[in-house]
């Protein structure tokens, strides 16, 4: 006998996707997909797991991600390996390695694994769809990779979402205004938050991202990173903001926006989406990462790239009460109810496919019917009924599932024309 056993659960911060939510991700997904190809990116996959070192170097081992929430392991060849908690490092380990020929712009959905703390709009394996363009710093990609982000978000049905801007810069004015900054929080430890009061001097950027009152005291009047730009950083980031007001994509300046990886550099932002709870209400963030290529052992190359949580997107398409299943225009278009017992229903349906007609069945022989409660269920247009009198007669019942006339809702057309006659029935 087999021991009963408690049903296995899906990990802790992990969720299944069935449907009908997941016609909601289809949608989503599509729509990017569709964003993608408009705006000329062609689909890239790496593998979900890489050598620890391209995410220690890439998004910096000092990083709260790479410290405290990558899944670390090794395998049984005792390589250390991480699983992908973001998909830019693997990206860009790509481009380094096959070196496409630039600008490249690729995009990819990907789960992303993270040991956080689970709660609404936070997971430990979440998934993002994203672009990153490469081999070029022109602002105008700046301006072309938030634009994408910003019309997809209106195109699946959003409508209360900011747009967060800022610039980091490049190496040596950040390194100046992280001089500066330091001095500033020095003068202040003791009124920081506990956590910033042991590593603001190591990373005084995150005491700036710090929400505790203390740290933002501290930092509010303290300096800003755009105000020491060098010339070339802060004329780089007047053109992205033009860019973008000429396109009437509106943005914040933030000068707290600093991100949660080392890689950036000049132009960061965030989207965020204002039906959702104040704590986990960012949709998507991105910025350039000048240097990353050079880190990962490649040639200079700078880059551009966002990440959008697709959970989030679709909890606020939720709270903003908007459908992206509605985006794929698509339904069941036929149920083929068969109590015959004979592999008529096989045939039709695949008849019926080949014709590009969405079709279901029951199986299973179960009575008519219980057959026809599944295809009301199923939300087809029509269901195509074969019982003995229809197959004695080498023809099928076509119902139409959405008709109050019951006169008129059902007609008989021989085999050989079911599906001229189920294509008239559709289009009318
Ligand atoms: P990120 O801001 O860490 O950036 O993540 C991008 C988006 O993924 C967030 O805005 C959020 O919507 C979603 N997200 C992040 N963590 C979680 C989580 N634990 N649960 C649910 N959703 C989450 C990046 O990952 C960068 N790679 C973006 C980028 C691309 N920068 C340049 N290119």
């Amino acid at each position: 006998m087999i021991e009963p056993i408690t049903p296995f659960q899906a990990p802790v911060g992990t969720h299944d996707v069935l449907g009908p939510d997941s016609a909601q991700w289809e949608g989503l997904i599509a729509t990017f997909a569709q964003f993608a190809y408009l705006y000329g990116f062609e689909l890239v996959i790496t593998p979900m797991f890489e050598d620890v070192g391209v995410f220690n170097r890439g998004i910096g081992e000092h990083s709260e991600v790479a410290k405290k929430e990558m899944y670390v392991f090794e395998d049984r060849g005792a390589r250390r390996y991480a699983l992908r908690p973001e998909g830019t490092a693997s990206v860009v380990r790509a481009f380094v390695q096959h070196q496409p020929t630039t600008p490249w712009k690729a995009w990819y959905i990907t789960p992303a694994f993270r040991y956080e703390r689970p709660q609404a709009g936070r997971y430990r394996q979440h998934h993002q769809v994203g672009v990153e363009a490469l081999g070029t710093d022109d602002p105008a990609l700046d301006v072309e990779v938030i634009a994408l982000a910003s019309r997809f978000y209106a195109a699946i049905g959003l409508s209360r979402v900011r747009l967060l801007i800022n610039s980091m810069g490049h190496d040596v004015c950040r390194g100046a205004y992280v001089e500066v900054l330091r001095a500033h929080l020095n003068l202040h430890v003791a009124e920081l938050c506990d956590d910033h009061q042991k590593i603001w001097h190591e990373n005084p950027l995150r005491v700036l991202d710090c929400k505790k009152d203390g740290c933002v005291a501290v930092t509010t009047h303290g300096p800003m990173l755009p105000e020491h730009l060098c010339d070339d950083c802060r004329d780089h980031f007047a053109r992205v903001r033009e860019g973008l007001n000429s396109l009437g994509i509106e943005s914040t300046l933030t000068p707290r926006l600093v991100r949660g990886f080392d890689y950036y550099t000049r132009t960061t932002f965030e989207f965020i989406a204002d039906a959702l709870d104040g704590a986990q209400n960012a949709i998507g963030g991105g910025g350039r990462y000048d240097k990353l290529a050079e880190q990962l052992g490649g040639d200079p190359t700078s880059g551009i790239g966002f990440g959008s949580g697709i959970e989030r997107l679709l909890l606020a398409c939720q709270a903003e009460g908007v459908s992206t299943a509605s985006l794929l225009k698509r339904a069941l278009d036929v149920f083929v109810v068969d109590t015959t017992g004979d592999d008529m229903a096989t045939r039709l349906v695949d008849q019926l496919r080949a014709a590009g007609v969405a079709t279901s069945r029951a199986y299973d022989g179960r009575s008519m019917k219980a057959q026809m409660k599944v295809a009301d269920r199923s939300g087809a247009r029509l269901a195509l009924l074969v019982g003995p009198q229809e197959q004695a007669a080498g023809e099928v019942t076509i119902r139409d599932l959405r008709s109050d006339d019951f006169e008129h809702a059902q007609q008989r057309v021989a085999q050989i024309d079911v599906v001229n006659a189920v294509a008239n029935l559709l289009t009318k």
